[in-house]
């Protein structure tokens, strides 16, 4: 796992987010795919809000973790880089964590903040992005981060799924979105959670 440079630090302390490129070793980023794809065999179930007042709007499918993933989200080398980042001590949040597929035309994730208990800190590691030759990425391929609890507030990141980028976001709060992917496009990431380290 990359070190967390200043420059990390910076980006996620001026727009709550910030963006890491190749960041984990070829062999676990491979290891991590693989275990996605097998839950995503197995067991995935998928989220599709049924309209209720308070429930997020999204469709898309969930994964259970595996050890790998269990493994890497509660690494010291993660702890490290995200205490080097947001600059405060985490813990994984495993109720809250999960693999996320958007493989399905239309799938999306609609706009919400993460739970602030359960979810302070959001690690996103994108896994496997796949979109048509020559097509540059729809929108449903950028995660919209906005500066504060909802979108009418400033838009901060387009933020590009791209394999093997982390993205370390203070989606307790701030509200982001994944509008609907388009024909040929999907996302595989493992959406880890972190809370306050110690906190009830
Ligand atoms: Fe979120």
């Amino acid at each position: 796992m990359i070190a967390a440079g200043t420059d990390f630090a910076q980006q996620f302390a001026a727009r709550g987010v910030a963006v890491i490129d190749a960041a984990l070793p070829t062999p676990l980023w491979e290891a991590l795919r693989a275990e996605a794809g097998a839950e995503r065999q197995a067991k995935a179930w998928s989220l599709k809000s049924s309209g209720n007042p308070g429930e997020i709007n999204q469709e898309n499918l969930r994964g259970h973790l595996g050890p790998v993933a269990r493994a890497y989200l509660s690494s010291a080398d993660t702890a490290g880089l995200l205490l080097g980042v947001t600059g405060r001590p985490l813990e994984p949040s495993w109720s809250a964590s999960c693999y996320t597929y958007y493989d399905i035309p239309g799938s999306y994730m609609g706009e919400h903040c993460d739970k602030f208990d359960a979810c302070r800190i959001a690690l996103l590691t994108y896994l496997d992005v796949r979109r048509p030759e020559g097509q540059p990425p729809g929108p449903g391929l950028q995660l919209h981060v906005f500066r504060g609890d909802n979108s009418g507030t400033e838009l901060v990141a387009r933020i590009t799924a791209r394999s093997n980028r982390v993205v370390i976001l203070n989606g307790g709060e701030q509200a982001h979105f994944r509008p609907p992917l388009g024909q040929g496009e999907s996302v595989v990431m493992l959406a880890g959670c972190f809370r306050v380290a110690g906190a009830a």
